[in-house]
């Protein structure tokens, strides 16, 4: 039997992904790669909609994330791994699922929603109205059965599930209805510096996020300067502790212990020993990826050649899609 297919991706709209891309996707999808017939796409038409789209900045950051995922262990003999924009069936389809989307609904998405509220709708694009059709496009195209995404995606996928199902009791069943993969426990990672916020690239303050690219000596001085709690008690308490909580759940994330393995283990010890171990497991998983990532950008033309075979399978895959989509909804066939 074949496996089945899993559909996710990341914008490009950083130099560097981090620790919760990490310990919250990456280590996920690498495993899952060995179950499913993957595909990972970088997300370069919806990294467009972003108010701080740099033209100049992108191709590097296209580079850098296939670099990075590459890095991270999504092994290119297993997955799919190719940039959104060299399959053009992606916009293509999005026209067509632009037809069956209600307005109402697309004005429901949180994302355009927040925006419109903090900046005014007025300053908001069209495109990044559209951003959640793109995506419902993405995983349609390749008739994706799981979506591992993070909770703020939930909305978008539960979408993209209406728009497969519409589409199929209107015009016939040509969509897999995705299924939505909650994240896993344990993977949860926030702000060092704020940490009742998850770890995101907008966040205020350089100093919450660890970035998989930080130097080493970077990421230890982070770590060590997270915000903690009063008492000096390593327990896992999201509540009363939230920081020490995070750091309890970074490390045993990455040590593959039980959290009252990790507290038994710093029983007494207090944070700056706590932190020095959490420093040093940190590290000791970064270094060789951020090494690697480095290894891989210093030959563009292999990563270009990577991603190029990845499109190419993409592409094949989504054309299939799109032909039974056009013939679904009626368009003339040419000839
Ligand atoms: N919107 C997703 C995010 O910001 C990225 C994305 C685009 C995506 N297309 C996708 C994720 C398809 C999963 C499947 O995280």
């Amino acid at each position: 039997m074949s496996k089945p297919r899993l559909f996710s991706g990341i914008q490009p709209s950083s130099d560097s992904l981090h620790l919760g891309n990490y310990l919250g996707a990456l280590v996920q999808w690498r495993a899952m790669q060995n179950d499913y017939d993957a595909f990972f796409c970088i997300v370069d038409l919806h990294a467009l909609t972003n108010a701080a789209h740099d033209p100049k900045s992108l191709p590097a950051a296209t580079r850098g994330l296939a670099a990075q995922y590459l890095a991270c262990g999504i092994e290119p003999g297993k997955s799919t791994l190719y940039v959104q924009s060299h399959v053009p069936a992606h916009t293509e389809l999005t026209w067509i699922l632009n037809t069956i989307t209600g307005f109402g609904e697309a004005s429901r998405m949180t994302q355009f929603k927040d925006k419109s509220q903090r900046f005014g709708t007025e300053n908001q694009t069209v495109g990044l109205f559209d951003y959640p059709v793109l995506m419902a496009a993405d995983i349609l195209l390749y008739q994706a059965d799981v979506v591992p995404v993070g909770d703020d995606q939930t909305q978008h996928v539960e979408l993209t599930r209406n728009l497969a199902e519409r589409f199929n009791s209107r015009f016939g069943e040509v969509f897999t209805v995705p299924k939505l993969q909650t994240p896993e426990e344990g993977a949860r990672i926030y702000d060092l510096q704020e940490p009742t916020s998850k770890m995101s690239k907008s966040a205020a303050s350089d100093a919450g996020l660890i970035w998989l690219l930080d130097e080493p000596s970077v990421t230890r001085k982070k770590i060590m300067r997270a915000v903690t709690d009063t008492g000096s008690e390593v327990r896992f308490d999201r509540g009363e502790k939230p920081g020490v909580s995070n750091l309890l759940e970074i490390y045993t994330a990455i040590t593959g212990q039980t959290v009252a393995a990790a507290e038994a283990e710093f029983a007494g010890r207090g944070y700056g020993d706590f932190k020095r171990a959490v420093a040093d497991a940190v590290v000791a998983e970064l270094e060789p990826v951020r090494t690697r990532t480095l290894e891989l950008l210093d030959d563009p033309a292999e990563l270009d050649r990577l991603l190029a075979v990845g499109a190419e399978h993409a592409a094949e895959v989504a054309a299939g899609t799109l032909k039974a989509v056009y013939d679904a909804v009626g368009l003339l066939p040419r000839r």
